[in-house]
């Protein structure tokens, strides 16, 4: 017997034992002044509020928003000085970069302007980005020492996420730009209970420091909340558990941070400030019922103040302060009344990791026990049947907008899923986007392609998607070969450079810097539905991304770090016609790929670079995986509730 999640809130019997969730969150509003703040008037419950004077309108995706147009002038300003920093201390033999920046400093947009990319994969994506994260921020012990490449985030302009990479990014920016080690030595037992992945989100956190609920409550308090968004006349689904059970995990603030909204962020004056680069958070457009999503599928973005897509389909952006409220055709009815607080920041990173779906089509390939996959297929084509695996952000903010192109402006309902669904498992649509003319873009990719390793295959994605004219709308991306070619030739077991040949692109396409999850103390292609990592697997997970991103802390290189700045300049060199170093034609001919191929049909299986650190393998047990947290969340839901 089951019930339809939207009708949670009139029918059933609940385990109401805790406190109400709301007095918390008044405690927070007062103690806890963070970068992301709890500003829903009303915890996880979107609340209507009256509009502002200036009523919120959806608009065409014909340039940036006004709000990050004029952040973009003071960020790029920002970005001045650790650049300066970072080059200085990478040093290009033969370049003088002082002197280059004193002779482009008034003029921003001739300086490199650097985004960063995580991928999807769960938890291996959130540790390995946060290594490869902890290495580019100079806030890290010994990240600014010969070697090493601290400094390269206080010098980006947009940092981008994607399922498991938007719990790092919005783990980050949830908790007041804190950094990787802050989170690693926080001891939990003190304050915050930030990434103890050692406690299965099926029993909730370890009860201490601000985290107050044993493993009945934390169930109660899950679905009290996801049970007053219903109770207030909004679509919830699956991924509404989902998301309140990942805040406990991400979000630093008591009961997960349920009024934490992710629009919160632009009005931290820290951000406004430009003090910390432009998070953006990415999903996927799948409609109800659809299984599989083709490559045109539309591809969404959340920042700091809109959602939306600048595909050539939806071509808008809607205020997300305001997502929830009912727009029809870009305007909200004179009269009616705006809501507020459904962008709760753990709901946006639960909607860039909803692939309930795609656990229903893979549970073939795993080893689960028979019993197991037989429990997991019926549950989860039931929740696939009810059409209840997605995130539903009814009412659809872009109903009756853009109907020309627009194919969902007839819906109501807008339905989105996990970003990595049509296989861009790396955040780079919005990156692409040549309004925002990145230069660089760091890609870091944790995908599980082959035996959980990366081998290009999201690369491909965004490539061949560039090459439909109908869906490409102005993107250009550098040619990408086939996966074949990526192990053959090592592209996927070490960094590697595409694009380097900026008159060898399609259009204006930024030089993708890949940065494949790859061993060097650890076997860190660990299983996509393993939740339960050991403290000590956690921090060798991120140990490991570290050294990926600086070829083992420049010991396989000992020139990694000045071809890291060779790759920051480049397209800035190729636009002044500026002649490039000798030393940087140096590490292009080691780093890019030259364009040739090797088809030949190959299996992966690299080797430890240094010894490893015996941390014990995280286990993927059929009882404690992300599929079973998955499943008992949808069990929970199904029957208990
Ligand atoms: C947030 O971070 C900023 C910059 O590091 C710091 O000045 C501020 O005190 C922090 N706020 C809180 C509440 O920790
Ligand atoms: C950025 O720097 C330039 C040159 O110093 C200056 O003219 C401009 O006003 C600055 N812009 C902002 C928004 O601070
Ligand atoms: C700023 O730099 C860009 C890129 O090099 C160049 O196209 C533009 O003309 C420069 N603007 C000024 C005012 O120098
Ligand atoms: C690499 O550098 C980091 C940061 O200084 C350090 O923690 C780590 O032990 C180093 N690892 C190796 C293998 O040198
Ligand atoms: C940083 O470097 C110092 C000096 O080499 C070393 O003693 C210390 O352990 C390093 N710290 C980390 C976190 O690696
Ligand atoms: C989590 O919050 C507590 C209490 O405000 C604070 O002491 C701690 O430093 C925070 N942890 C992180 C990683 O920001
Ligand atoms: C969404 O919620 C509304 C109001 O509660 C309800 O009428 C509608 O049937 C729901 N739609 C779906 C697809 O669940
Ligand atoms: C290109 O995209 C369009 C629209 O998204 C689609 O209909 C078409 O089949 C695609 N073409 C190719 C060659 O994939
Ligand atoms: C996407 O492409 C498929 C064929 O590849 C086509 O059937 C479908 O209509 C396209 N969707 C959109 C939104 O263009
Ligand atoms: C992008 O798509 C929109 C809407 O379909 C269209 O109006 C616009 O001209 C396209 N832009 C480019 C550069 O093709
Ligand atoms: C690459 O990964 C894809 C899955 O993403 C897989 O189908 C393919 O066989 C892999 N190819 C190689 C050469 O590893
Ligand atoms: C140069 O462009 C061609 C055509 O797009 C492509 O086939 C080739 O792989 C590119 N070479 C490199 C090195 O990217």
């Amino acid at each position: 017997m089951r019930f339809p999640l939207s009708l949670l809130g009139a029918s059933l019997l609940t385990l109401k034992t805790s406190a109400n969730p709301v007095d918390h969150v008044d405690a927070d509003i007062i103690s806890l002044p963070k970068r992301a703040t709890p500003q829903a008037p009303n915890g996880y419950t979107p609340t209507e509020v009256d509009c502002p004077s200036d009523r919120p309108t959806v608009r065409v995706a014909s340039g940036l928003s006004n709000q990050e147009t004029e952040w973009l002038q003071r960020r790029r300003n920002n970005t001045v000085q650790p650049l300066r920093d970072l080059l200085g201390r990478l040093t290009i033999n033969g370049f003088d970069t002082n002197s280059y920046i004193d002779n482009n400093q008034n003029n921003a947009t001739a300086l490199p302007n650097i985004a960063i990319a995580f991928s999807g994969g769960g938890y291996r994506a959130t540790l390995n980005g946060a290594g490869v994260l902890s290495a580019m921020d100079s806030r890290t012990d010994n990240s600014t020492s010969s070697g090493h490449i601290g400094g390269l985030l206080q010098a980006s302009t947009y940092i981008a996420g994607l399922s498991g990479g938007s719990w790092l990014v919005g783990s980050i920016y949830a908790n007041n730009f804190t950094s990787v080690q802050n989170i690693v030595n926080t001891n939990p037992t003190f304050s915050g209970s930030l990434w103890q992945f050692q406690d299965s989100i099926l029993q909730g956190p370890d009860q201490g420091g601000i985290q107050i609920l044993n493993t009945a409550d934390y169930w109660s308090n899950l679905h009290d909340s996801v049970d007053g968004k219903a109770s207030a006349g909004f679509n919830t689904s699956i991924t509404d558990y989902w998301a309140r059970a990942l805040s406990f995990q991400l979000v630093n603030a008591t009961d997960g941070g349920p009024a934490y909204t992710w629009s919160s962020i632009a009005d931290d004056l820290d951000f406004r400030d430009a003090n910390a680069p432009m998070p953006i958070i990415v999903a996927d457009e799948r409609d109800p019922g659809a299984k599989i999503i083709s490559s045109n599928t539309t591809v969404y973005e959340f920042n700091p103040w809109e959602m939306g897509s600048f595909d050539p389909t939806l071509y808008a952006f809607a205020p997300i302060k305001y997502a929830g409220s009912r727009f029809n055709g870009g305007q909200i009815a004179d009269g009616a009344r705006c809501v507020r607080g459904f962008d709760n920041a753990a709901y946006i990173m639960g909607t860039s990791s909803s692939l309930f779906n795609q656990f229903l089509l893979q549970l073939d390939g795993t080893s689960a026990p028979q019993f197991i996959k037989d429990a997991l297929s019926s549950i989860l084509s039931e929740i696939g049947n009810d059409e209840n695996d997605i995130a539903d952000w009814t009412p659809n903010p872009f109903f009756g907008f853009n109907e020309g192109t627009n194919p969902n402006a007839q819906s109501e309902r807008l339905t989105l899923v996990d970003g990595g669904e049509d296989f861009q498992n790396i955040p780079l649509n919005p990156l692409i986007q040549p309004q925002r003319a990145v230069d660089v873009i760091f890609a870091v990719d944790s995908s599980a392609d082959t035996s959980n390793w990366p081998n290009g295959t999201a690369l491909v994605a965004t490539y061949e998607r560039s090459l439909n004219e109908t869906i490409e709308n102005g993107t250009a991306f550098p040619a990408i070969p086939d996966q074949n070619t990526f192990v053959n030739l090592g592209l996927n077991s070490r960094p590697t450079f595409f694009g380097c040949d900026a008159d060898n692109t399609t259009g204006d396409a930024p030089l993708i810097v890949y940065i494949p999850n790859s061993p060097f103390v650890f076997d860190s292609n660990v299983s996509t539905i393993t939740l339960d990592y050991t403290i000590d697997a956690r921090n060798a997970m991120i140990q490991n991304g570290y050294l990926t991103a600086t070829r083992g802390n420049s010991t396989q290189d000992s020139e990694w770090p000045q071809c890291v700045a060779c790759a920051i300049m480049s397209r800035s060199w190729h636009k002044s016609g500026a002649q490039v170093p000798d030393t940087c034609n140096t590490c292009f001919q080691r780093y890019c790929w030259d364009g040739t191929l090797d088809q030949r049909p190959v299996t992966y299986n690299p080797d430890n670079v240094f010894a490893k650190i015996s941390a014990g393998p995280p286990v993927a047990n059929p009882r404690s995986s992300m599929l079973a947290g998955a499943v008992a969340i949808a069990v929970t839901v199904l029957t208990l509730f």
